[in-house]
């Protein structure tokens, strides 16, 4: 029996799909982490669990020709980045693999997926940084990411996946809160008030926006800080707090309140102009979006003579990057602050033929084609990662348009619901793209034809 604290040299015969290798020890399966198939290491075991264990490398005995020395000092302690210590192509390589695997694992048969398109310049990525407050060592606040499975927050000076600008602004923004000795919201006490802060970049326009999630609606300094940041940053035109009193690991509350600006930033994507607001999702990897998009439409096949559903559509972004080939366009998303977006966003591009609605896909959707007696020939899924729910999946093969193209973040709820859709469609394609590098995430876009 594997005790904690014992010491095995074994061989990685496999890696998992958050890119953790997998080792076996008299058949008992032990996952280590940031070790690559095909290494010889010697590990120790951290926790055992009535099936498996896990362990940490304490000595690489036989190096994978992927591996690569970690390009950032906090890369072993901080939770954003799983796959640093590994070659960027081969990274690529193991999310394709580690996707394919859990598609074949839920529809028992081998699904090959055709291609994964990687970034160029997998560095300083993401457009949105969101950071939660926290005590650091002098005691006052300060921003940083959760060590894995932990609420201890490691602090840096530099990020290798944020924009620059993003990460810039949120060390003045930091130094603000320090000075002025804001409080930290404490998930014991409920008291405190700082409790995220979310800034966004449109990377085409330079335009930033800050949110600050809060316990309470007075921030103190409230006048002074706006004109901090917006005299350090001009670039910024939006400023707003939210208002999160529960205790909850959700981030958001329900109110937001502007306290600056515009109430929107602006960013293209290919020839579209979006603009974006505070509650509105926007997807954060703005080059590897025009190609995961392009894909989309692509695989489609448009010809300007069909009716396209966008469902989970936030700011109308996939049906306006669409626009162009099709005769009618619907968006369907919950968020009523995307909606308000994407009617804005189909106006700002000049788009006459599409309408955007407020609502659950799973009611919104049966609405439009029973009440309203629309027909659909293409229909675009976006799914958050717990993917499309049952009812809107019935629905949707209800309707039975000829094409689905399901783009999806998470690989295991798109292989359940390919399941599902598979009594009606075949699934005819699979590409990914990849919006994360060096995380495990990958983003698969599917086209599944009617049978
Ligand atoms: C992955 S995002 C995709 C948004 C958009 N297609 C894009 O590329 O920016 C998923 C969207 O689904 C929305 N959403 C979540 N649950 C929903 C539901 N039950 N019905 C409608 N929209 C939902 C979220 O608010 C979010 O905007």
């Amino acid at each position: 029996m594997i005790q904690k604290n014992e010491i095995y040299e074994v061989e990685i015969i496999d890696n998992g799909f958050m890119g953790e290798g997998i080792a076996k020890v008299d058949g008992f399966t032990i996952f280590v982490k940031d070790a690559i198939r095909g290494e010889r290491v010697k590990i120790k075991i951290l926790k055992v669990v009535s099936s498996h264990a896990f362990a940490k490398i304490e000595e690489i005995i036989e190096k994978s020709p992927s591996r690569v020395e970690p390009d950032c000092d906090i890369y072993s302690m901080c939770g954003g980045c799983t796959l640093r210590h590994m070659n960027y192509f081969d990274t690529l390589m193991l999310k394709k693999e580690a996707a394919e695997n859990t598609l074949k694992k839920e529809l028992k048969r081998d699904i090959i997926i055709d291609e994964i398109i990687g970034m160029e310049d997998p560095l300083y990525y993401r457009n949105k940084l969101e950071m939660p407050f926290a005590k650091g060592k002098d005691g006052k606040a300060t921003i940083g990411f959760f060590k894995p499975r932990t609420h201890e927050i490691v602090e840096t000076d530099n990020c290798l996946i944020h924009n620059e600008k993003t990460f810039s602004l949120a060390k003045d923004i930091v130094k603000f809160v320090k000075d002025k000795n804001l409080s930290v919201y404490n998930e014991e006490t409920g008291e405190g008030l700082l409790r995220h802060l979310i800034i966004r970049i449109g990377i085409h326009t330079g335009e930033l926006m800050v949110l600050f999630v809060v316990n309470e609606e007075k921030i103190p300094h409230e006048k002074e800080l706006i004109d901090y940041i917006t005299d350090l940053h001009p670039e910024v035109k939006v400023i707003a707090k939210n208002i999160n009193d529960k205790n909850t690991n959700v981030i958001l509350g329900k109110r937001t309140i502007s306290i600056f600006g515009t109430g929107y930033i602006e960013d293209t994507i290919g020839k579209f102009k979006f603009r974006i607001s505070p509650r509105s999702f926007y997807q954060v990897n703005p080059v590897q979006v025009e190609k995961l998009y392009q894909k989309a439409v692509d695989l489609a096949e448009l010809t300007g003579e069909e009716t396209v559903f966008d469902l989970y559509c936030g700011i109308g972004t996939i049906g306006i990057f669409a626009s162009d080939k099709v005769k009618k366009l619907y968006g369907i998303e919950t968020v009523d602050a995307a909606i308000i977006d994407a009617r804005e966003n189909a106006k700002l591009n000049g788009i006459e033929n599409a309408e955007f609605f407020t609502g659950d896909v799973e009611y919104a959707l049966k609405d439009l084609v029973e009440k309203q007696k629309v027909k659909a020939d293409v229909i675009f899924v976006d799914p958050p990662r717990r993917g499309c729910d049952k009812e809107a999946l019935d629905t949707i093969m209800k309707i039975a348009p000829e094409k689905v193209v399901y783009v999806s973040c998470n690989p295991a709820t798109l292989a359940r619901d390919i399941g599902i859709l598979e009594e009606k469609y075949h699934l005819e394609k699979i590409s990914a793209v990849d919006m994360f590098p060096y995380t495990s995430h990958v983003e698969c876009v599917t086209i599944l034809e009617r049978k």
